[in-house]
């Protein structure tokens, strides 16, 4: 099997992509909710569903369209069915099944982390992955609803050494976007607001930066981040916003870094990845990649387009597992989390 065409709804974006077995992307397109969210400054999961369902059939469309194809080039159909909005993924998934029994073709459902975790190996005219990246390798995988670190040994074979005790990173950046009025999706104008700013100028905590595990916590930071707001007042945070969002937001890149390094240097890989939504943020792209090259680690992050939420990486996920063999059945459901069998713990 080499073309499938993909389907991601498991948040607040509606994405559809067409790719082949080596992860080329013919095509991605996606439809962001961020307007319909704004106003209530985070995802309204009825909303959401609601969006993906107006959005999905004409992106199916136009993913076929720009990929130059028509249903008889689609071997197969991926979707995220975990973890994720129970509403969002329904719309997917059910739109997935039917097509996939419309027109005979086999179908799977892929988890949508597992996704992140494979975005840095996808191909298009402008990006290509480096060809001698290869298993085992460290990710850490960095969203709005995850911040996880894992040794990936295999397509498949997935451990998890590490993960937020509380709030995920992107959360956290949602957060205090949120606090300081800088509207939804935070994390893109915190990123915005600190170019420039003085990293150094607020003292920030960084939680469990020193501890043995490779846990993360970041509701401290959060808390932090409130009562210094509250110290300052309105007209002082005004005057200091970019060294305030550098500050902050420097905290989260040295906990992140810290903990990629403890894995990289426990696991003996020369070989990193970040992924996921906030893996965007110019500040933790430019720190990881000083860190990695004074420190000769290989690091892989994937272009803009690829961290945040997309269908081509459940594309690449689900075209690599039917061509293992692996179809889901008509009755798959959706999950609000990742499966047991799809990732292996430390203990
Ligand atoms: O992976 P993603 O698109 O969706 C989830 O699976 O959650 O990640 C979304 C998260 C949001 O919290 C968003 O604020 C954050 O990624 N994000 C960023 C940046 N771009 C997106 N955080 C910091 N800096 C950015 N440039
Ligand atoms: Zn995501």
């Amino acid at each position: 099997m080499d073309r499938v065409l993909a389907i991601e709804t498991s948040c607040d974006d509606t994405s559809v992509a067409v790719v082949d077995r080596s992860g080329w992307v013919h095509s991605v397109v996606s439809a962001s909710q961020d307007l319909a969210h704004e106003p209530y400054g985070g995802i309204v999961p009825e909303i959401a569903s609601r969006n993906h369902s107006m959005a999905l059939i004409p992106l199916i469309e136009e993913a076929l369209k720009k990929a130059q194809m028509t249903w008889n080039d689609i071997e197969g159909i991926a979707v995220t069915n975990r973890p994720g909005l129970i509403g969002a993924l329904i719309v997917g998934l059910v739109t997935a099944k039917s097509l996939a029994q419309a027109k005979k073709i086999p179908f799977i459902g892929v988890n949508h982390l597992e996704g992140h975790l494979l975005a840095p190996f996808l191909r298009d005219a402008q990006y290509s992955p480096p060809q001698d990246f290869d298993y085992p390798y460290v990710g850490l995988a960095i969203s709005g609803g995850h911040t996880s670190l894992y040794h990936i040994l295999g397509t498949g074979e997935y451990q998890v050494l590490g993960a937020t005790k509380d709030d995920a990173a992107g959360e956290v950046f949602d957060k205090f976007a949120k606090m300081l009025g800088l509207g939804f999706p935070g994390g893109v104008r915190v990123d915005r607001e600190s170019l420039g700013g003085n990293p150094q100028a607020y003292e920030f905590p960084r939680s469990m930066i020193n501890d043995d595990s490779f846990d993360m916590s970041f509701s401290g930071l959060k808390s932090a981040g409130q009562r210094m707001l509250e110290q300052l007042g309105p007209e002082e945070v005004k005057r200091n916003l970019s060294d305030l969002c550098a500050s902050f937001q420097e905290a989260i890149v040295d906990v992140l870094i810290a903990k990629l390094e403890k894995a990289a240097k426990q696991y003996k890989s020369k070989r990193v990845i970040l992924t996921g939504g906030v893996s965007a943020n110019t500040r933790l792209r430019s720190r990881a990649q000083e860190w990695a090259q004074k420190k000769g680690y290989k690091l892989v992050i994937p272009p803009l387009r690829y961290c945040t939420d997309n269908a081509a990486m459940i594309g690449y996920v689900g075209v690599l597992r039917l061509n293992r063999g692996e179809f889901s059945n008509i009755d798959l459901g959706p999950s609000p989390r990742s499966l047991p069998q799809d990732f292996r713990s430390l203990k």
